[in-house]
C-alpha cells in the first residue's frame, strides 16, 4: 500500500478540487488517512506560507524557509502519522520546490538536492499524482480569483519553467509519478483518480 501521497502540479491545475474525495475514497476502503499541505501543515508552517505567499525575498531564503517548514512538517506530523501506519496525503511537497524554487526562478537543483537530502534523510512520497496543465488552462482558471498571491501574479514564461521544472522530476524518478492530463473536465479527471486508486 502507498502510504505517503502527494499531489502536485501548477497554480490552478485541481489539487484542492479532488484532494478531499480522493481522501474519502481511502477511508472507504478502511484506511486511516489525514489530509495536510504545503507550505503549512503545522503552526509554523502557516506561519512560514503567510511569508512566503506575500512576501518577496531572495531566492536563497524562498528555498531556505520552504525546507524550514517542510522540516517541522516531517517532525511534527507527516513521520508520526506514517509511524502510526495512516496514509498521508499532501497538497504539495519537495517536488514544488523544485518546480518553483528551482526551475522557475533558475536555482542551482544542487543546492535544493542538498537541502532534499538533509530535511528529508532519504524519504520520498511512494505516489506523486502530478496534475499536469498548460500554462493556458492554468491562466483561465485562475481568472475568476479575487486576489493573487506572489506566485499566482507571475508572468506566463514563469509558469513554463513550473511545468518544466515538474516534468524534469518527473523525468528524474519516472516510478513515483501517476501524470494526470489534468486540462480535461473535473468529471474526467475523477476518473483518472479512480483508476490510479484501483492500482493502490
Ligand atoms: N478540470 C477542471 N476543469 C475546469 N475547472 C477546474 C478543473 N479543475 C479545477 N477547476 C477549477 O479551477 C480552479 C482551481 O482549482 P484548484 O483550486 O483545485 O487548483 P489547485 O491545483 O489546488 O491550485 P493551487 O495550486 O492554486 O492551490 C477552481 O476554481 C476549480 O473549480
Ligand atoms: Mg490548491
Amino acid at each position: 500500500m502507498k502510504k505517503f501521497i502527494t499531489f502536485e502540479g501548477m497554480d490552478g491545475a485541481g489539487k484542492s478540487t479532488h484532494l478531499a474525495n480522493f481522501a474519502d475514497a481511502l477511508r472507504a476502503r478502511g484506511h486511516e488517512v489525514i489530509v495536510t499541505r504545503e507550505p503549512g501543515g503545522t503552526a509554523l508552517g502557516e506561519q512560514l506560507r503567510e511569508i512566503l505567499l506575500q512576501q518577496k525575498m531572495s531566492n536563497d531564503a524562498e528555498a531556505l524557509l520552504m525546507f524550514a517548514a517542510r522540516a517541522e512538517h516531517l517532525a511534527q506530523v507527516i513521520q508520526p502519522a506514517l509511524a502510526a501506519g495512516k496514509i498521508v496525503i499532501s497538497d504539495r511537497f519537495s517536488d514544488a520546490t523544485f518546480a518553483y524554487q528551482g526551475s522557475a526562478r533558475c536555482m542551482d537543483w544542487a543546492k535544493l538536492q542538498a537541502l532534499e537530502s538533509w530535511v528529508q534523510q532519504g524519504l520520498q512520497p511512494d505516489l506523486t499524482l502530478f496534475f499536469d496543465v498548460t500554462v493556458a488552462v492554468s491562466k483561465q482558471r485562475l481568472a475568476n480569483n479575487v486576489s493573487l498571491d506572489k506566485f499566482e501574479q507571475e508572468q506566463s514564461d514563469f509558469f513554463e519553467r513550473v511545468r518544466a521544472g515538474y516534468h524534469r522530476r518527473v523525468a528524474e524518478h519516472p516510478s513515483r509519478y501517476a501524470v494526470l492530463d489534468a486540462t480535461q473536465t473535473i468529471e474526467k479527471v475523477a476518473l483518472q483518480l479512480r483508476t490510479i486508486l484501483d492500482t493502490l
